[in-house]
């Protein structure tokens, strides 16, 4: 920061400046010079810049003139006069390497690399191996996207003068760019011993530990920073990253809310802190802080997503896809966006735009796996395998030895009839230490089924599974749901009919652990879903909720609709309707097969049910992908 002039200095160096900006001729060039530099010295650019200007006019062939009326502009930010100077300058006087030098940093300020790189050679044929051109042309290199090129140049200059932070920091930013990871972190060590307080260089290396895995010393270089500044909330997002890696989430919580509370209008610290508690099951806070991030800034396509992300994993799909729909319009070419809205739309039932969501991932990129996946999904027909069998291969073409996708193209194949194929595929798809297999283990169970039953239909998602079970049950009775959650199939089911539909829930989550979810996965903590007219809610434990119900409701069921995952929540639900489930009833199981524990869930408490009641049944339909069966009682 230059010194303030004293008034009376002012005053009088004003006057002067007031006469030789008008009568530039009445002084020397190099008395306005002269001046100019003095206002310059003191920070007064402006009249320093106007005395230049008219100088250059008046003097067009003077170099000093010219040149000084390039930096000023330069640093004024009027890059466009500065080159224009610097070039009437380098004509006067091309064998002056500092011409070209000022000419390129001014034509690199404005996008013009590739002029740039040719003044910065210029200026090292008249003085080579200047450690500043050498980084400035590095610099530019690495702009221009040559890096290898530009970490040869970076490395020449260090090699001339290794005490240039520049140099350091600039060819560790191209290492970490080209993932020489470890050269990167030896350069910004080397430079923060250069400059021990750049919070800056502490940062960009902690993010290069990050990548390493070098969580110790990454922890080390955090504490460092905070040591420094112990308000950066910078510093204390990085460490709460490195908490994150080492799997000590509750000092990770800590270190993202220390964050968040030293600069609680920045919207990326909520994000991480979002991402941080939605990683420790936090669902429903990492929502909060998300949409409040959305608050303060809601152009962050990136907050959309991970918003999307964590209201359909909370089981909000419908308001998923509004944050989905967001996201997208900020990020129209992230494949990993449209293939989530994918998911969320097959997940609502609109497999055409679902489809168009899936295809576009592809679109920009060809090799996005998942949702070549999920194309084959909404692609599948039983009556026509070939293109779910083609968007399966070019899924494990570009993720080969996903087990689970594995399986799906086995089986795809097998439909098909091509055993050879299919035999092939099988026998990629692992078996665990015992030979076993889950998706195996249900596929035998489903084709067995289906080779006895000609007619028992395979659907790649869940909705269509849902609709073809409604259009089949026929009987006059009750529709039910059990497991209503936000209400995704419940909206779906109502949809399908004008009549009453019932919906059971605690809205408390699952009473038991099931699979590797906790008492309590999938609860809404007590809020009910926002439901169409014919749908009314019977909140509290099925067993609780059942005996009222069927008190007030005669009749037999005609559809149900069994989400409820386990085991002893299904064999409360069919012992406590046996008398109502009757020839006709047709019954959806949501989590029939294809989990690990299937054979012990949903399909142990029907089969047990069956065998107790002495119940007779059809299969009408599997869906694989979405894990359903359905079945209709005939007897
Ligand atoms: C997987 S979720 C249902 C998903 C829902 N069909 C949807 O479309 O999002 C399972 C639900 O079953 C409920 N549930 C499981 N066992 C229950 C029981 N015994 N009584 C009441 N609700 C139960 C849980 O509260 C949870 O909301």
């Amino acid at each position: 920061m230059a010194k303030p002039l004293s008034r009376q200095e002012r005053r009088r160096q004003e006057k002067r400046a007031r006469k030789a900006a008008k009568n530039p001729e009445r002084v020397s060039v190099a008395e306005a010079l002269g001046l100019a530099e003095q206002l310059y010295e003191k920070g007064e650019l402006v009249q320093a810049a106007d005395i230049c200007k008219s100088v250059a006019k008046s003097a067009p062939k003077h170099f000093d003139a010219q040149q000084f009326h390039g930096i000023l502009s330069a640093e004024m930010g009027r890059f466009e006069t500065a080159i224009a100077a610097f070039e009437t300058a380098a004509k006067i006087k091309p064998e002056d390497p500092s011409i070209h030098f000022n000419l390129a940093n001014a034509l690199d300020e404005t996008g013009r690399w590739e002029d740039a790189e040719d003044e910065y050679g210029q200026a090292l044929e008249l003085k080579p191996r200047d450690p500043d051109t050498l980084v400035n042309l590095g610099i530019v290199k690495r702009k221009l996207g040559r890096l290898n090129d530009a970490i040869e140049t970076f490395e020449t200059a260090i090699s001339l003068d290794d005490n240039s932070l520049l140099s350091q920091s600039n060819l560790g930013h191209a290492y970490l760019e080209n993932s020489a990871n470890e050269k990167a972190i030896s350069c910004f060590r080397t430079a923060i011993a250069l400059a021990p307080a750049n919070l800056e260089l502490h940062h960009t290396l902690t993010t290069a530990l990050i990548s390493v895995g070098d969580f110790g010393a990454a922890e080390t270089a955090c504490q460092k920073m905070i040591d420094l500044d112990p308000n950066n909330a910078k510093a204390h997002s990085q460490l709460g990253k490195v908490f994150q890696n080492l799997e000590r989430s509750e000092e990770s919580l800590e270190m993202f809310e220390r964050a968040v509370a030293l600069a609680p209008e920045d919207p990326e610290l909520l994000i991480e802190l979002g991402v941080a508690l939605r990683a420790d099951g936090q669902i429903s806070k990492a929502i909060i802080k998300y949409e409040h991030a959305l608050s303060l800034d809601a152009d962050i396509g990136h907050a959309h997503y991970v918003l999307g992300n964590a209201l359909s994993e909370y089981g909000k799909i419908a308001e998923a896809e509004q944050s989905y729909r967001k996201a997208v319009a900020r990020l129209p070419e992230d494949p990993s966006t449209h293939n989530n809205l994918g998911i969320t739309l097959i997940e609502l039932g609109r497999k055409k735009e679902a489809e168009i969501a899936l295809r576009t991932a592809i679109k920009f990129d060809p090799q996005h796996a998942s949702s070549l996946f999920n194309l084959h999904a909404v692609v599948y027909q039983d009556d026509d395998l070939d293109p779910a069998i083609q968007a399966l291969e070019a899924a494990l073409e570009a993720k080969p030895g996903d087990a689970k996708w594995q399986f799906f193209h086995a089986m795809c194949l097998e439909q098909k009839g091509d055993d050879e194929a299919a035999i092939a595929s099988f026998d990629k798809v692992p078996l665990d230490e015992n030979g076993y297999n889950h998706w195996l283990d249900s596929w035998d169970y489903a084709l067995r089924q289906i080779q006895q039953n000609s007619s028992i239909r395979v659907f790649g998602t869940g909705p269509e599974t849902y609709a073809h079970a409604q259009e089949a049950a026929e009987l006059d009775g009750l529709i039910l749901e059990f497991g209503v959650r936000f209400g995704t199939s419940i909206r779906q089911i109502a949809a399908k009919t004008d009549g009453a539909v019932h919906g059971f829930d605690s809205f408390q989550g699952l009473p038991e652990a099931w699979q590797n979810n906790p008492v309590g996965e999938y609860t809404t903590y007590g809020e009910l879903p926002e439901v169409p007219d014919n749908v009314k809610l019977h909140v509290g434990l099925f067993e609780e909720t059942i005996p009222p119900f069927m008190n007030e409701n005669a009749g037999p069921i005609r559809f149900m609709n069994v989400d409820c995952d386990i085991y002893s929540s299904t064999k409360t639900i069919l012992d406590l309707l046996q008398e109502r489930i009757v020839p006709g009833t047709t019954i959806a199981f949501d989590e029939y097969f294809c989990n690990p524990s299937w054979r012990f869930d949903e399909f142990k408490a029907f089969q047990e049910a069956v065998e107790h009641y002495g119940w007779t049944y059809d299969y009408l339909s599997f869906c694989p992908f979405a894990r359903q069966a359905v079945v209709k009682i005939s007897g």
